[in-house]
């Protein structure tokens, strides 16, 4: 049995959690929109072509911005393609993808899902092809009320009100070769600098997200977000961080741990933030936005590419359909671990992506929809996860893993509301259950204590299609509240949620 011991008081806070840190993303990749979201002559299907049963589980699972339209994917994009009488729209190479976009849903459809689903649109311009004029235009489409030429297209479109969209990314990962268009930090910058400016003269009301590095392995991440920051200071609100992790080469604790190389990108972006602040003598505030983050088996995605064909262009093909484990969605309950103990400066985050492409929602043409393991970490969390982040002081067994060395066999994170406590708490031992204590005196008016979790007797159990509910929430009958202090068992392999009233 390892042990761990955390103690929490309310007087020490790390901030606010804003309800944006629990978004999610929508790119026009693979079976996502078409297919996946967007399924005309699905038996859920409304005569809008979306599905009900996809729009159910989103609205379950809580996600509360929804960045929109990529990813790679911007980088070729033109927003007018999809505005406008649905059969005059144009097929496009998608070349991030290599498929055809059909441009059947657009802004004023997606806009309409979104307000099915209940969610705020975090709307990406292209800066990969295009510049500063586009992305006015469309601004001006978006948000102008009327009286210019592209408001009222917009208005001919069918919407007279404006969508009155407030965050903003300024392109995708442009330090990426991989990206279409990519540039150095120096040209980005300078482009993202412009843009930002213009499109606050149109709104001032706008939160503008600069794009950070793609992950922290780039070779030029560090120098990436202090260059493009020394361009944008005035200019943006955020910088991004972009993070996917896999298990690699059975190192499955390792794995487990992935919310430490988490922590230690967030704490270099927040010291790279902060530099140039101080080099600048601004007492502006600059926040992350996580707005990739997941696990993605990316090493297998790497031994399909090569393989297109000029003359093979496909509309919505399976791509990036990751089936996830448990230990995956143990993975995900450490990833937003890391995030809450975060909530201070990362205030925007994106799970990457929402359904059928590393999605926690997946979904067959004709057939059902189902939750993978990783949809259930995240439901609970953001469903749960309210009020103020608290500071976790915890001391802990370790385990060695072979990426990180000795890491705490247990992560937790913890926010208070209303009184009330929840904490979020992961065993990282493989093999062997926690104990682990919490010094709840600081709470006296607690009473009760209730514990969900996710674990299995085989870690890499998956939910499939035929098998949809093989991996679902379990209550963890050992959480007790005595004295003041909470004592709860967590199995090998775990993520649990505990809610103290
Ligand atoms: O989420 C899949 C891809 O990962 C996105 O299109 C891109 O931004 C990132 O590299």
């Amino acid at each position: 049995m390892t042990r761990a011991h955390l103690t929490l008081h309310p007087a020490f806070p790390v901030g606010p959690i804003d309800r944006r840190l629990f978004g999610g993303f929508v790119e026009h990749l693979g079976r996502h929109v078409y297919d996946g979201i967007h399924e005309p002559g699905h038996p859920t299907a409304g005569p809008d072509g979306f599905r009900r049963d996809v729009i159910e589980l989103v609205k379950e699972l809580g996600v509360t911005t929804i960045r929109y339209p990529g990813g790679n994917f911007v980088s070729g994009y033109r927003w007018e393609d999809g505005v406008g009488p649905v059969d005059g729209r144009p097929r496009r190479l998608d070349l991030a993808w290599h498929s055809t976009e059909t441009n059947r849903v657009g802004l004023h459809e997606f806009h309409d899902w979104l307000d099915l689903v209940g969610s705020e649109l975090m709307l990406a311009v292209n800066l990969g092809t295009r510049g500063v004029r586009e992305a006015v235009d469309l601004l001006e489409y978006a948000n102008v009320p009327s009286g210019t030429t592209r408001s009222d297209q917009r208005r001919a479109n069918g919407r007279p009100e404006p969508f009155g969209v407030t965050m903003w990314c300024l392109g995708n990962e442009m330090d990426g070769p991989w990206q279409v268009g990519h540039r150095s930090a120096d040209d980005y910058g300078r482009l993202a600098s412009q843009v930002a400016k213009a499109m606050r003269l149109v709104d001032t009301r706008l939160k503008l997200v600069v794009c950070g590095s793609s992950n922290r392995d780039m070779p030029t991440f560090g120098t990436w977000e202090r260059t493009v920051l020394e361009h944008t200071w005035d200019d943006v609100d955020y910088i991004s961080c972009h993070a996917y992790y896999q298990e690699h080469d059975g190192d499955l604790a390792g794995f487990l741990a992935s919310g430490t190389d988490m922590d230690a990108f967030i704490e270099a972006v927040v010291a790279t933030i902060d530099h140039v602040r101080a080099v600048k003598r601004s007492d502006k505030r600059i926040d992350i936005s996580f707005d990739e983050w997941n696990v993605w088996y990316f090493t297998r995605w790497n031994e399909q590419e090569g393989t297109f064909a000029i003359d093979d262009w496909p509309v919505a093909p399976r791509l990036l359909e990751d089936v996830y484990t448990v230990a995956d969605a143990v993975t995900v309950g450490g990833l937003l671990i890391s995030l809450l103990n975060h909530a201070d400066r990362v205030t925007s985050a994106s799970l990457a992506q929402l359904v059928n492409v590393i999605a926690p929602i997946m979904t067959e043409p004709g057939g059902p929809a189902w939750r993978q393991t990783t949809f259930h970490p995240f439901a609970l969390t953001s469903k749960a996860a309210r009020g103020t982040a608290l500071k976790v002081t915890l001391d802990a067994d370790t385990v060695p893993t072979a990426r990180y060395g000795d890491v705490p066999a247990v992560a937790a994170a913890a926010t208070t509301e209303d009184g009330t406590v929840q904490l979020f708490l992961q065993n990282r031992d493989t093999t062997t259950p926690a104990t682990v204590t919490v010094d709840l005196s600081a709470f006296p008016a607690l009473s009760s204590a209730t514990a969900t979790g996710i674990w299995d007797d085989d870690p890499y159990a998956a939910n499939t299609r035929d098998d949809p509910g093989r991996v679902v929430p379990r209550a963890n009958d050992t959480a007790v509240l005595t004295g003041g202090v909470l004592t709860v068992t967590l199995p090998p392999v775990s993520w649990t949620a505990i809610s103290v009233a």
